[in-house]
């Protein structure tokens, strides 16, 4: 069975639980690279064309905008075709209470018919928020698996919770 993991992630200026902090690996990757060594898996990152400012209110008011204008920015590279693998883990971080929007640009150009989807989120409270419904939209065809949700101040304490979630 062979697996791959599309996700977003930012690193840079974020937000803990009141602090501003500068992160070297975003909240996303540090789940990735945990699902990747349990599972194998191969790794797509999601890049923007143009990437998100490094202050975090920046990033915010950007990505609020392109939510709002339900844009598809252009993203550096497609993972192209998806057709070799059975099951395919999504992550990403809340933005907006849903996926951040250069994601969408990559799912829609992907073929999810017969896929096994497993997605994960980070987030700073809402868990997936509205994200579930909009996967549903954008990986027709797939089988959409429960996902795993985690804080992103947590995510350095999750190892074993991602290992109970991967071996469902
Ligand atoms: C643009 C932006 C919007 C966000 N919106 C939400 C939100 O609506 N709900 C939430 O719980 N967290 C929100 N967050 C917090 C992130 O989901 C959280 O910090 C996440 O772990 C970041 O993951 P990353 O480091 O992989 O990018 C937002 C963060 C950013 C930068």
């Amino acid at each position: 069975m062979s697996n791959l993991i599309i996700y977003y992630s930012r690193e840079g200026e974020n937000y803990f639980g009141g602090e501003l902090k500068n992160i070297e690996k975003g909240n996303t990757e540090v789940i990735t690279d945990y699902i990747q060594e349990f599972t194998g898996a191969d790794l797509f990152k999601v890049e923007p064309k143009v990437p998100y400012p490094e202050s975090y209110m920046e990033c915010t008011e950007v990505a609020k905008k392109e939510r709002k204008d339900d844009a598809r920015p252009e993203i550096k590279e497609s993972v192209g075709d998806i057709s070799s693998y059975d099951t395919i883990y999504i992550g990403f971080p809340n933005w907006w209470g849903t996926l951040p929007m250069p994601m969408w640009t990559q799912l829609e150009q992907l073929d999810f018919s017969g896929k096994t989807v497993k997605p994960f989120v980070t987030h700073e409270g809402s868990g997936f928020g509205r994200s579930l419904k909009d996967l549903d939209d954008l990986c027709k065809g797939a089988e959409i698996m429960n996902g795993l949700s985690i804080p992103g101040a947590n995510v350095y304490n999750s190892k074993d919770t991602v290992k109970l979630w991967v071996d469902e």
